[in-house]
């Protein structure tokens, strides 16, 4: 029976999907190129800085997830040959501070609260960008931790990101419900020992290496249906 849920922030609670229609409004024509460039490099300087120095006690290469964020999308405007100003930059980023949840994040927070069972969020995300899209998403009152790699200086995959919850808890590996639209993260929280529940909103193939999420659907309401199953 699980004890805590846990969710991945960045496309999984909260909805990528304008950043690409703002783009596409500041360079028309390059808006879906912008937005799956951005989030691919993202991750990558997520990676780069990881494993290039995976020392327990953080990497010296650590930047924040928001000025990887920004890195990255000034590398991904160059690389289109497209010029960014700050004004645009600004605009983009403040989107980004100010995401909202999926419809349904709401609701199925409080379901798990109603249920007593423990809700968090740990995520690449830095303490500050968390704070603010927490709160103006709503999501705050529903949320026991917010718990943020920041703390360690190691990006998921590492697996010190993943040891944050059972740090942050009184919970053991098998007690925790792992949600994630991200394959890479739901894969990486299942090698860990987590169960784990994969968001495929767009129909994607799983990775081809690993094993398979315990659970996949393509809303965050179908999370409630796990939990009744891994009651
Ligand atoms: C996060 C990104 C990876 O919130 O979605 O950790």
């Amino acid at each position: 029976m699980y004890k805590l849920v846990a969710f991945d922030a960045y496309g999984t609670l909260f909805d990528v999907y304008s950043m690409g229609e703002l783009a596409e409004r500041l360079f028309p024509g390059h808006g879906q190129a912008i937005a799956l460039m951005w989030r691919d490099r993202q991750i990558d300087y997520t990676r780069l800085v990881t494993m290039s120095d995976p020392n327990p006690a953080g990497s010296k290469h650590y930047l924040s997830f928001w000025e990887l964020t920004i890195r990255s999308l000034r590398y991904v405007c160059k690389r289109l040959g497209l010029p960014l100003s700050p004004e645009n930059e600004q605009l983009l980023m403040d989107q980004y501070a100010k995401l909202t949840g999926f419809a349904d994040s709401v609701e199925v927070l409080k379901t798990l609260k109603e249920k007593k069972l423990s809700t968090a969020i740990l995520s690449n995300g830095s303490r500050e960008m968390l704070s603010v899209v927490v709160q103006s998403s709503g999501l705050e009152p529903y949320l026991d931790k917010v718990v943020s790699v920041e703390d360690i200086h190691l990006f998921k995959t590492a697996p010190q990101a993943y040891q944050l919850l059972i740090d942050a808890f009184p919970v053991q590996k098998h007690e925790v419900l792992f949600v994630s639209s991200n394959a890479w993260d739901a894969l990486a929280a299942k090698w860990f020992g987590f169960d784990v529940f994969w968001v495929n909103r767009l129909g994607h193939p799983f990775e081809e290496i690993g094993e398979r999420p315990n659970f996949e659907g393509t809303a965050l309401m179908q999370v409630l249906d796990a939990i009744q199953q891994g009651a």
